[in-house]
């Protein structure tokens, strides 16, 4: 028996493992029907204290796909975190109950705690403005299908780069591979924390560019990802107002893009792409969603050791 995993973090995978994890999706995707039983007779628990659509759905996917059971709550108002229960004790009994959890939380770092407690494998499912490695994983898959490389392309991030987690967890991993280049479209109050921009600087030596619009840099993107402001990150109404559509994309603002330039969002999209943008071959991120239920079932086999 191996060490009990967790992915917590991105950082939790060497780069081996994520590529393999990103071979084993693509497999899946080939054939998904090939792995219908490979985790029969296992159960998947989702604990969600914060809303969610595609991560807990298509966890849930992931594993009825392959072939296993799934219990949870979307909501810890109907659980016994309302009386007061700690995560810690939550995480103890779901322990025995489930074969691998999946917590989201807004708090940060509430599920790097629960797996100290923990004696399944935990998967972090978005805690507060800090990590979605699984969203990463999903967004690598992506990147790999579309792109057929994940090595030197130009990146551009836009949006809410402060309290995005999405960009968080993959911009950090992305700076694992060779990027050639990252640029940062945001407002001046939703940049990329300094701390994270210091880290990609100082221990990946990435190129960072940062700029206000998407026109100056259009043409020289290979991949655009787009976020949504965080409304419920801020703390007070009249900043997110202000702030709420700093960057809309519309068929006029991607006409002078690469031909080959795909558009990607973690969704749920709000106001930042037009849905005229929707039926533009460059806009992936419905593609992204699907794939995110791939890389979630070559996740869980790693974590069951059935991969
Ligand atoms: C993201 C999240 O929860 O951080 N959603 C997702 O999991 N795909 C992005 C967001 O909410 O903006």
């Amino acid at each position: 028996m191996q060490k009990l995993r967790h992915l917590i973090e991105p950082e939790d995978f060497s780069l081996d493992e994520l590529n393999h994890l990103i071979a084993l999706g693509e497999e899946i995707h080939a054939a998904p029907e090939k792995y219908s039983e490979a985790c029969k007779g296992k159960i998947l628990a989702t604990l969600f204290y914060e809303p969610s659509t595609r991560t807990k759905f298509s966890f849930e996917t992931a594993m009825l796909r392959l072939g296993g059971s799934i219990i949870g709550f979307s909501d810890a108002n109907t659980s016994s975190v309302s009386k007061g229960e700690s995560i810690a004790d939550t995480i103890r009994v779901m322990s025995a109950y489930a074969d691998v959890a999946v917590m989201r939380h807004p708090k940060e770092g509430a599920p790097k705690l629960a797996s100290l407690y923990s004696s399944i494998p935990i998967i972090n499912g978005g805690d507060g403005g800090h990590q979605h490695p699984t969203q990463t994983l999903t967004d690598l898959l992506t990147i790999q299908t579309f792109k057929g490389s994940i090595d030197n392309q130009v990146v551009a991030f836009c949006g809410d780069l402060k309290f995005g987690r999405t960009v968080h967890s993959l911009i950090r991993t992305l700076a694992r591979y060779n990027i050639k280049k990252f640029i940062l479209i945001s407002p001046e109050e939703l940049k990329l924390p300094e701390l994270l921009k210091r880290t990609l600087v100082d221990v990946y030596q990435v190129e960072l560019m940062e700029v206000k619009t998407i026109e100056e840099v259009v043409e020289e993107i290979d991949i655009l990802y787009m976020t949504r402001i965080q409304k419920e990150r801020f703390f007070n109404e009249a900043d997110y107002a202000r702030l709420k559509d700093s960057y809309i994309i519309d068929k006029a603002k991607i006409q002078k893009a690469k031909q080959d330039m795909i558009i990607m969002h973690p969704l749920p999209r709000v106001n930042e792409i037009a849905y005229e943008v929707d039926t533009d071959p460059r806009a992936v991120y419905f593609e992204q969603a699907k794939l995110g239920v791939y890389i979630r079932m070559a996740l869980i086999m790693k974590l069951l050791e059935v991969a």
